[in-house]
């Protein structure tokens, strides 16, 4: 019996990400009293996550800082891992399941910093030490839906039409340059419907 499962929520701005972890996490609770449930998010809170959340709210060109920024998520999810994530995975209690789910990871790192002009395969190479998910979901998108479901929140560094072309096509590349369990999710449909083919995926590894 597994004690552990990763799972990650990737995708572009507007995607929905947050609406399917905050779905699956409701849903894994009443689901079953023996899991043990942690939703976390990167950019982290920590020291590095705080400084690339400013340089993104703070910087208007998209394609500008692509190696600090690169560096510093690099630096955020390496603490991430051992302060976070790790230790709660490893946690044994009663015959408990301990369930992380993340929102963006090594992937959005790959798909955003790849659009910002980085060498994809450089890009992975520096991230290939880092705990591969159980399972990782991307959900795919129209740039042009997406960005209008963010609307009203203020953009963002990446938040450009163009721009989210290029992250959206590198996400969708990752599957063939990966050696992860990812399952590419349309996210244009309704957030129910969304959240169904989600859950699906995840029951199979539960069952
Ligand atoms: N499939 C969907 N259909 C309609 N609206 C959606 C869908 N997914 C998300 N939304 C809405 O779009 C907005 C952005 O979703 P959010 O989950 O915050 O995206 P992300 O975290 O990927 O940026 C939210 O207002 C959310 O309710
Ligand atoms: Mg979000």
């Amino acid at each position: 019996m597994k004690s552990s499962l990763f799972i990650v929520v990737d995708g572009i701005d507007g995607s929905g990400k947050s609406e399917i972890v905050k779905m699956l996490h409701n849903y894994l609770f009443s689901k079953n009293k023996r899991y043990r449930i942690l939703t976390t998010r990167e950019p982290t809170h920590g020291r590095y996550g705080n400084k690339i959340r400013k340089m993104l709210r703070l910087e208007k060109n998209p394609r500008s800082s692509r190696e600090k920024i690169a560096e510093l998520f690099i630096k955020d999810r390496q603490e991430h891992l051992k302060n976070i994530i790790g230790p709660f995975l490893k946690k044994s209690g009663n015959n408990e399941l301990n369930i992380v789910i993340c929102d963006r990871y090594y992937y959005s790192t790959i798909a955003f910093q790849g659009a910002q002009g980085l060498n994809i395969k450089t890009l992975i190479g520096k991230n290939k030490g880092f705990k591969k998910p159980d399972i990782a979901f991307v959900l795919d998108s129209e740039p042009s839906i997406a960005l209008k479901r963010i609307a009203g929140r203020e953009k963002e560094k990446f938040e450009q039409l163009e721009f989210m072309k290029k992250i959206r096509e590198n996400f969708l590349k990752l599957p063939k340059l990966l050696k992860d369990n990812i399952r590419i999710i349309d996210s244009d449909k309704s957030l129910n419907e969304v959240f169904n083919d989600v859950k699906k995926e995840v029951d199979k590894i539960l069952t």
